[in-house]
């Protein structure tokens, strides 16, 4: 990967008897140049032919200073994001792709390349353009913002398990994009089967088109990305794992992969507190694919029994996780004992897209239900509150809390259930889990 002023670009591809072709090396670049009027050279790739853009692009990350974008392209499309703020696109970075082969649909096999990279050295609270590839009639410009320091307002998604039912992921996705936010949690399980190239297009890439290009995706990997490095290659950003950190003004939100082989559960749950711990920030959210908290579905009780009272002692406010194809709200689940730790709403979003499972409903809900849907989130300072949106654009479940001094209005912990009782429920069904 390269940055630099479009001027000293790196990427030289030359016309030559009507046939275009890559330059490789450094030493003919002024002699093409003389002879062809190509822009500069040297780039350690071979760039032929018009190939397309095949996935994205899509926003993987964006913090105050940088962003990271992703799409997948044709053998010889393009290897090059060019961005810049007001609108002008001065700057640009080149990716060296990963080229991929895959049996797609029957059509015999295709090659791919996928390029991941930085925007890097941005201002906080600036509207960037940027458009992959050259200037042309698929050379659409897309704009994002990067994140205030001083930001009090802010609103997000978070949905998951849409997999499966691409007609209905787009549905939803049609109705978040109206929601115009400034960026969107999936609590995973993205595609029915990760390993299987074939599907990233059609159930995941397509449906999120025309909100993933502005609003970044963060992603809490889910168990049916599968363990053969496809989900990494598309969705981690260059030098980040699968799990990620952010703060948009009053919320910090943290999300962990819970799923991948081999993972250490006590290590990921105190990644998770050790978190929660460090941020100051007044909400603070946490997402990952197996819930902890999950009556119906699965049943799944993950990081069982140490999860629940460690969120608690780490001041965390919403475990929001998937999974179990239904939505869930529990009643705010109260410390063990008074001043060990906060209040946690645990939410199970998993109506992305997969067919639905059966809830089961419990007092220690405050709604449940087996439906398509997605959550909206929506922060001013301190108050929050959080719609649950079906298919229909309808709201079916509606919450508004506020803190004040650090501590939830006293209305909503009337509500709360005790600890100790939703874990001996959990208990009592441990054999109905997956
Ligand atoms: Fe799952």
């Amino acid at each position: 990967m390269y940055t630099g002023e479009r001027a000293r670009s790196e990427r030289f591809v030359c016309v030559v008897s009507g046939v275009r072709r890559a330059c490789l090396a450094a030493g003919y670049v002024a002699l093409f140049l003389a002879m062809n009027g190509c822009t500069a050279a040297a780039h350690g790739g071979v760039r032929v032919g018009q190939g397309v853009v095949t996935k994205g692009p899509v926003l993987l990350r964006v913090y105050g200073d940088r962003a990271a974008v992703m799409w997948e392209s044709e053998a010889g499309g393009p290897d090059t994001v060019y961005y810049g703020a007001e609108g002008k696109l001065e700057r640009h970075v080149v990716s060296e792709g990963e080229k991929v082969r895959y049996r797609g649909g029957g059509r015999g096999t295709k090659t791919v390349f996928i390029h991941k990279v930085w925007l890097e050295a941005l201002e906080p609270g600036e509207a960037y353009s940027y458009r992959v590839g050259d200037e042309g009639p698929r050379g659409q410009v897309y704009e994002f913002r990067t994140i205030r320091r001083e930001l009090e307002r802010v609103r997000f998604i978070v949905y998951g398990d849409s997999r499966s039912r691409p007609e209905m992921h787009r549905r939803l996705v049609e109705l978040m994009i109206e929601k115009e936010v400034d960026f969107v949690v999936h609590t995973g399980d993205l595609v029915s089967s990760g390993d299987k190239y074939e599907q990233w297009g059609p159930q995941f890439f397509e449906p999120i088109k025309g909100l993933a290009e502005r609003a970044p995706f963060y992603i809490a990997k889910g168990n049916h990305e599968g363990d053969g490095g496809t989900y990494e290659k598309l969705l981690s950003p260059p030098g980040e794992d699968n799990s990620f950190s952010v703060d948009y003004g009053p919320v910090h939100y943290f999300g962990i992969d819970n799923v991948s082989g081999g993972g250490d559960t006590g290590k990921r749950l105190r990644q998770i507190t050790k978190d929660a711990e460090g941020s100051r920030a007044l909400w603070k959210f946490v997402s990952f694919h197996v819930p902890s908290v999950n009556f119906g579905g699965h049943w799944s009780t993950w990081g069982s029994p140490e999860a629940v009272p460690a969120f608690g002692r780490a001041g965390i406010d919403f475990v929001v996780t998937g999974h179990s194809h239904q939505y869930e709200r529990f009643r705010p689940v109260a410390p063990l004992r008074k001043g060990e730790g906060g209040y946690v709403t645990y939410v199970t979003s998993g109506g992305g897209g997969a067919p639905s499972y059966d809830v089961t409903r419990s007092s220690y809900h405050a709604y449940a239900a087996e439906i398509n849907h997605f959550c909206l989130f929506e922060v001013d300072g301190e108050k929050l509150t959080m719609h649950a949106i079906d298919a229909r654009g309808n709201v079916f479940d509606h919450l508004e809390i506020s803190k004040k001094d650090g501590v939830l209005n006293e209305e909503y912990l009337k509500t709360a259930v005790s600890m100790a009782g939703i874990m001996l429920e959990q208990e009592m069904n441990l054999g109905r889990q997956d």
